[in-house]
């Protein structure tokens, strides 16, 4: 957040400059108002009139300050910061590990960068403009209260500081709304994803009805909560605002009474509750802002360290092979793996077979580093320790092709590059000759739309695309996790000989393909 601050601080500049000399120009306006009461008591008409002008002149050009603050300088600042926010947490989310990634849903992280950024936008962003503003005001009434009587100014200080202490008394319980709001809403963005992504799936099933009743049990308990939170805070400045008004009458009363026995003048009776509004405003605004800074402290925090991975630098291996030593590998008291061994040399091709369950997927997980805790030891090369080397090196070394492969609801060359812009159409079209795709092409160019739903793309193809960005990558060993399990055996023998024509080490998981025909270097059965 700090970063985020210290990269627009020159908005922080120009916003106090003008804060200062709005807040000055309008509170010398309104107590000179209390002057034309005098000028009137006096029945000085031409200075009445004088100083009636400069004062609505005055105020109405010391609003263009603050206008111009709040219509200009902030708008432009908070969207600067608001980039800045959704970088960061982009870059947090990047800088995560597969073990922490996986342990939320989709849902999560569209809603840290919808409603966390709101969130801190609402409280934190604004809240620092805020203060900007106050503190000018401050001092500058402060010191208006002074000038006109010291009685005054220590009423207004001390039912000041009763309206502070109403929003710390309020903390914890905002801090729990906060915190619930800030849960729900992950949750809201969990189902109305599953809902998005299911909706063909109810409406084929003639359960259109139930999508809706979903979606909206999720919208009805999060705006419930929302709702609630505000009349709660509606509460916390009713209370505020009484003491604001009963301080107010006070300053009235003692004014007049001031007046009365000459201690000050009519025009201070007339200009004190203006001041003091303005004053308790300003002193109400900070102390709540101080209160929903605190209670969004969570989701702050949870930014508050991001790594960013710019550090990295890639280091060169030449992949000759991979040994995997006396592996031993439980999920939950589950033995997966018991003393396994396997040695995977470059430029040979290997089949995983073993019945559904057996760890065919664990183990492509753990040569892909994405499972750290197991026991035993890989070695790239035989001498470069997995745990001892940056996951991404390895990454930069295999290429994964999963079971289940999608499109993105993007150009077919999108599709191919995973929007690689530094790929250029000759390399896409190369590589769809290569996966046998290139007569899609007589179909549709590059730039034609794909998606999930694309009906003139077949499962096959799909495959096929997902082998392609494989291919463009261009590393020297790729594991592909039953790439063909949902495909009939035709299109399978068809995929199956593509990746065996492929001049490339293959780690080739199934538990269809039978072990008599096929021309596999290795079988490895699980
Ligand atoms: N996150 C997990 N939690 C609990 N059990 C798991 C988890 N991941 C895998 N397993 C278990 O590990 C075993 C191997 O799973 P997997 O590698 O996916 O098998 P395969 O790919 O051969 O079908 C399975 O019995 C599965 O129940
Ligand atoms: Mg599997």
């Amino acid at each position: 957040m700090t970063k985020i601050y210290l990269k627009v601080w020159y908005f922080y500049l120009i916003y106090l400059l003008f804060a200062t000399i709005s807040s000055a120009g309008m509170t010398y306006g309104i107590l000179s108002s209390g002057y034309v009461l005098d000028d009137v008591l006096n029945n000085d008409k031409t200075k009445l009139i004088i100083d009636s002008i400069f004062i609505i002149a005055g105020i109405a050009i010391f609003s263009l300050f603050s206008n111009f603050n709040n219509f200009i300088i902030k708008p432009r600042a908070i969207k600067k910061m608001n980039l800045l926010l959704r970088k960061l947490i982009i870059d947090k989310i990047n800088a995560m590990s597969y073990e922490e990634y996986s342990s939320n849903g989709v849902g999560t992280y569209i809603s840290w960068l919808t409603n966390d950024v709101d969130i801190i936008e609402s409280t934190v962003f604004e809240s620092s403009f805020t203060i900007s503003n106050i503190i000018p005001q401050f001092f500058i009434i402060g010191y208006s209260f002074y000038s006109l009587n010291w009685i005054l100014g220590l009423i207004a200080i001390s039912s000041s500081l009763l309206c502070t202490i109403i929003p710390f008394l309020f903390v914890k319980s905002n801090i729990k709304y906060q915190t619930k709001i800030s849960s729900q809403s992950e949750l809201l963005s969990e189902d109305l994803l599953s809902y998005v992504n299911g909706y063909q799936e109810l409406s084929y099933r003639n359960k259109k009805r139930l999508y809706t009743e979903l979606v909206n049990d999720a919208n009805l308990s999060y705006e419930k909560t929302k709702s609630k939170f505000l009349i709660f805070r509606n509460f916390q400045s009713f209370l505020s605002n009484m003491i604001t008004i009963s301080s107010q009458s006070i300053l009235v009363i003692v004014s007049l009474y001031l007046f009365t026995i000459n201690k000050t003048s009519a025009g201070a009776f007339l200009s004190s509750p203006g001041i003091a509004y303005t004053f308790f405003v300003a002193i109400f605004t900070f102390s709540r802002l101080i209160s929903t800074i605190k209670s969004t402290k969570e989701v702050v925090l949870k930014y508050k360290n991001v790594k960013v991975e710019n550090d990295y630098e890639p280091s060169t291996i030449n992949f000759e092979n991979i040994i995997v030593k006396d592996l031993n590998y439980s999920v939950e008291d589950k033995i997966i793996f018991k003393d396994f061994n396997l040695s995977i040399k470059n430029h040979n091709k290997y089949l995983l077979i073993g019945e559904s369950g057996k760890g065919k997927t664990t183990l492509f997980k753990i040569i892909f580093s994405l499972i750290h805790n197991y026991e035993g030891e890989i070695k790239i090369n035989n001498k470069l320790n997995y745990k001892d080397i940056d996951q991404r090196d390895i990454w930069n070394l295999i290429s994964y092709i999963p079971q289940e492969n999608i499109l993105y609801n993007s150009s077919l060359k999108n599709n191919i590059t995973l929007f690689n812009k530094t790929i250029n159409d000759s390399e896409v079209i190369d590589v769809l000759n290569k996966v046998n795709l290139g007569y899609l092409l007589d179909q549709m160019s590059l730039n034609d739309h794909l998606n999930n739903d694309a009906n003139n793309i077949s499962g096959g193809e799909i495959q096929r695309i997902a082998i392609a960005r494989a291919l463009l990558q261009d590393k020297p060993f790729m594991i592909l996790d039953e790439i063909t399990s949902g495909l009939d055996e035709k299109n399978r023998n068809n995929i199956e000989s593509l990746i065996l024509s492929l001049n490339k080490t293959i780690l080739y998981i199934s538990h269809t393909t039978k072990i008599e025909n096929n021309n596999f270097d290795q079988i490895i059965k699980l």
